[in-house]
């Protein structure tokens, strides 16, 4: 057989597949800046295999234990009480969307299409698999990958680079070099999770600053990310959907099409690879890319002791510092007095808006605001109506007690019934009042997951196909509404989430320093129209490091700017100088929120800087985190920080008048001079 070739070519770089001589499977041939292509594969394996398949050692793109035994398999599937193994051949290339490589398993019936998509305009390749089955039995799945792939990395091994953390602590960037040995990421939460963003990054660890590829799911379930850095050097990567607890059944006749994941890669390391990922959730924004409102979030303020006149209160000042939108978070319907009651009972509380939920709304509106509120749709409280109504609605297994987490149980979402309840529901909010915000919560993982019928039924993706589906009803009915995606903070930010939501809460930790660190993750991962961020009072939850006001703001003013500090306890000079920054934000929101970004230097170091270069402007937020330099009272000299992109000949003038050329702002650096009163600045450059 000769060998047959692909070349997927996005916007600068190129993903070429060949099959394999035998035809049994596909090879990653070169993955790379174009033209990449030509020349010898730095992936193909030119040596020998003792004491394995060749397939096991070959770069092997997706592939069923079975075919390849040792290595790591993509699909683990048979029939049921059968081995879960299957060996497949390549059977020809189907029409539809993208490329479409098909492999058929004569032995068990399942055929499995491979599919390959560029995404136009970006360095984004989607890939996602389409499983049938044409035999006579049915066939149980361990395994479900929706792409495997490998990394040309050396005999050094991998440099990954992987986001990580806990509530309060979301999007901790963490590298690791590994010379061999296998890196495991996942979620069984039945939600993305807290614990890591599905996302990954990697490197050749002996190529200090080299090129960087990366991968992304859409899946808004349980999920895991393998990489295994091969004894050659090489890294494998694995990336799906956890079907969890599984094992999932195919029917005879049955198709399942997995999750996408998206792969990327750049040349300019983890830095231009999150350019390719900002692209990427721009082209998922769409029309709907903004620029993003001014916020005014009431929770911290007033937590569960929500009361219609205090928050006109504090609509009031929000108005005044320049907000342009009033949401109410969580405690404004019936029986939510603390954490232990209310859920999905979403009527508002006639107690807390003495003049009903409508006026109270229309006296908000009035000010020149936009109303929102916070939601948490999938959650129940045991003392709810709707739970004393519905109690076979949560998950639970039989003849085993629920556990309750932040006093609360889950919602089989799957249910034909519960989607039904909770889309009219939401329906009836949107249209009763006028509601142009919704921010999405989901503060609780899946347990016990059962419900009569189980294991037949594939719980994990059936809520997430709803979840999905209430969100694209949101949409699509109420295009005018606004959707902020929350887990608890940063646990549900997946590609298939971005697909639907607006703006996503990165995290419940506003205090300034830690929200950097939080910040500079997400970044990696995010495009800033995506991040929402909240100037709160200080000191903060985790953090009391004190930081001035206009350090708070500069880090809000890093995505989407919003205010959750209580502005009744504010003095009027005080919101008077909040208003000058919400006036600047206003001023420079399209190119924060549109630009292009460059990390120019992290939280952790002295001086933290973030660029956003947009059409003919330049702004550089930036914050002192460390030592001061020590001046007037000795000698010493303003940092300065690299700006990178700009065009060497070119002027650039900032606010003041200060004149700097591409060259000097490059390589002389920005000059910055921090005191004790000055620890953050925001540098408007025009060409
Ligand atoms: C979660 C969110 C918070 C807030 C609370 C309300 O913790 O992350 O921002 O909305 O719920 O209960």
């Amino acid at each position: 057989m000769t060998t047959r070739v692909w070349t997927v070519r996005l916007e600068s770089t190129s993903y070429t597949i060949a099959l394999e001589p035998g035809g049994r499977w596909l090879d990653l041939v070169a993955w790379g800046p174009h033209g990449i292509e030509d020349g010898p594969s730095p992936l193909a394996n030119s040596g020998g295999v003792p004491g394995l398949t060749d397939a096991d050692a070959a770069p092997v793109e997706y592939s069923p234990r079975g075919l390849r035994p040792f290595s790591g398999a993509d699909l683990i599937i048979g029939p049921v009480g059968g081995p879960h193994e299957s060996w497949w051949a390549f059977e020809g290339q189907d029409e539809g969307e993208g490329l479409r490589l098909a492999f058929r398993d004569e032995v068990t019936g399942l055929r499995a299409v491979l599919c390959y998509a560029a995404v136009p305009g970006t360095d984004v390749l989607r890939r996602w698999v389409e499983i049938t089955n044409g035999g006579p039995d049915v066939l149980e799945i361990e395994r479900l990958g929706s792409a495997g792939f490998c990394v040309p990395t050396g005999t050094s091994g991998a440099r990954l680079t992987y986001l990580t953390g806990q509530w309060c602590q979301e999007f901790q960037r963490r590298e690791l070099v590994l010379p061999a040995g296998r890196l495991s990421l996942d979620s069984r939460f039945g939600i993305p999770g807290l614990t890591y963003v599905p996302w990954l990054a990697v490197q050749d660890a002996g190529v200090p600053d080299g090129p960087a590829w990366g991968v992304s799911l859409a899946w808004s379930g349980s999920w895991q990310i393998d990489a295994d850095i091969e004894p050659s050097g090489i890294t494998r990567i694995r990336a799906g959907r956890l079907p969890f607890p599984g094992p999932l059944r195919l029917e005879p006749g049955g198709r399942m099409s997995t999750p996408e994941v998206v792969l990327a890669s750049s040349v300019d390391g983890i830095g231009g690879l999150a350019k390719a990922w900002h692209d990427y959730d721009r082209v998922l924004a769409g029309d709907r890319r903004g620029p993003r409102k001014v916020l005014y979030n009431s929770w911290e303020a007033t937590s569960w002791a929500v009361n219609g006149d205090r928050q006109l209160e504090l609509a009031r000042l929000a108005a005044e510092v320049g907000a342009e939108l009033f949401v109410v978070d969580d405690g404004w319907f019936t029986g939510r007095d603390d954490d232990t009651g209310g859920l999905g009972d979403w009527e508002p509380a006639p107690e807390k808006f003495a003049g009903g939920f409508g006026a109270f709304v229309d006296q908000v509106r009035s000010l020149g605001l936009d109303f929102g509120l916070w939601i948490e749709p999938e959650s129940v409280s045991p003392k709810s109506r709707l739970f004393a109504e519905h109690p076979d609605w949560v998950y639970h297994l039989e003849g085993r007690p629920s556990t309750l987490i932040r006093n609360q149980l889950l919602l089989d979402v799957g249910r034909e019934d519960v989607f039904e309840f909770l889309r009219d529901m939401l329906s009836r909010m949107l249209k009763d009042y006028p509601i142009s915000y919704l921010k999405w919560d989901i503060n609780r993982p899946a347990t016990e997951r059962g419900r009569p019928g189980w294991p037949a039924a594939d719980l994990d993706a059936e809520h997430v196909r709803n979840y999905h589906r209430l969100l694209d009803h949101v949409r699509t009915e109420f295009p005018h509404v606004t959707l902020e995606a929350c887990g608890g903070g940063g646990a549900r930010t997946d590609l298939a989430t971005v697909a639907r939501a607006d703006v996503l809460w990165p995290s419940d930790n506003t205090a300034p320093l830690d929200r950097l660190t939080i910040q500079e993750g997400f970044l990696l991962a995010h495009a800033p129209h995506l991040l929402s961020s909240w100037v709160t009072d200080a000191p903060g939850m985790f953090d009391p490091r004190p930081r001035s006001l206009k350090f708070r703001f500069v880090t809000a003013m890093a995505g989407v700017l919003g205010i959750g500090a209580d502005l009744s306890t504010w003095s009027a000079e005080r919101r008077l100088e909040a208003a000058e920054y919400v006036a600047l934000y206003k001023e420079i929101r399209d190119v924060i929120q549109h630009g292009e970004v460059d990390q120019l230097a992290g939280p952790r170091e002295p001086t933290c800087a973030v660029q956003y270069a947009w059409k003919d402007t330049v702004v550089v937020l930036a914050w002192s985190t460390g030592v001061l330099d020590g001046t007037p009272h000795v000698a010493g000299r303003p940092t300065r920080v690299h700006l990178r992109g700009l065009d060497a000949a070119a002027s650039y003038v900032d606010r003041s008048g200060a004149r700097y050329s591409g060259a000097h702002l490059t390589h002389a650096g920005l000059p910055l001079a921090w005191s004790a009163e000055h620890d953050a600045d925001v540098v408007i450059l025009g060409r």
